[in-house]
């Protein structure tokens, strides 16, 4: 084998080895959220539910009482969301699967945000196969996943640039491939590695809770499919969400991930 070849083959099996530790190591992340997340939901409940009773049935006129309680209920519920976040991203939660035309579900994630302030100086390009097949997905779950990708791409471009939306029925594969493509800041090398961790973020506090690509990373698993990035730094970023076409003879069994 001349060296060049050689040389090659490494690469393809040092690339392969640190994809299997990287799905490895998002496992046991998954692992670790799915029982925080259970471990936190039962005091959790207590919290939610004896809130809401001070509030319903002791009212009182004192407005700092009823400022105070009714802070704590929205604090538990941002808690609430954060648990169902980490339980999506360790794919505890069951997607509950129907034919559907993805075509469609991006559709109308487009028109649900193009309104947004965010989304008036972003040139919004789409490329979408007209004749993609139907596949048994859970709608609301992938329309989760295109709004975390495209309101990203949207922040990452600081509500300006062009974002591209591309569909494609790989026919060899029998694979739909959605692309999210923006003209944004990019990744740095350094953050690769981590984008996919629960909590990771390089946005301001307050402004994200790094949860949105995991949860998209989990929901992606979920239906068997993949979630690849590429990204230039000061150029722009490429999501890639791939999708098993899948007939609703074989969508009918249990849709869960083993
Ligand atoms: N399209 C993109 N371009 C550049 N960086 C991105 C892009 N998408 C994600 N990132 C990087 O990945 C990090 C994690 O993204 P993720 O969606 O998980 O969390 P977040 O957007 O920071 O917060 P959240 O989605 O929970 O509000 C981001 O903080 C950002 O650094
Ligand atoms: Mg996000």
């Amino acid at each position: 084998m001349s060296s060049a070849l050689k040389k090659r083959d490494e690469q393809i099996k040092d690339f392969a080895t640190k994809k299997i530790m990287e799905a490895e190591r998002l496992a046991l992340i998954g692992q670790l959220s799915a029982n925080v997340a259970h471990e936190l939901n039962n005091p959790l409940q207590g919290v939610v539910t004896f809130s809401h009773l001070l509030l319903e049935e002791h009212p009182c006129d004192d407005p700092f009482y009823t400022d105070a309680v009714e802070k704590i209920v929205g604090q538990a519920n941002r808690c609430r969301d954060i648990i169902r976040g980490l339980l999506d991203f360790s794919r505890q939660r069951k997607p509950d699967k129907t034919i559907c035309n993805l075509n469609t579900v991006l559709e109308n994630c487009v028109s649900l945000l193009e309104k947004q302030v965010l989304f008036h100086n972003i040139d919004i390009v789409k490329n979408l196969q007209i004749d993609l097949p139907m596949t048994v997905a859970d709608p609301s779950q992938i329309e989760r996943v295109f709004i975390n990708l495209i309101v990203n791409a949207a922040e990452a471009m600081d509500g300006n640039g062009r974002l591209t939306l591309t569909t494609f029925f790989n026919a060899k594969d029998k694979t739909i491939e959605i692309d999210i493509k923006d003209t944004g800041s990019g990744i740095r090398e350094e953050d690769m590695d981590k984008i996919f961790d629960p909590f990771f973020t390089t946005k301001e506090v307050g402004h994200g809770t790094g949860l949105g690509l995991a949860i998209s990373y989990g929901i992606v698993k979920g239906h068997r499919g993949n979630l690849l990035v590429k990204s230039v730094e000061k150029q722009g970023t490429t999501f890639t969400i791939v999708l098993p076409v899948v007939s609703s003879e074989e969508g009918n069994g249990n849709g869960h991930n083993p």
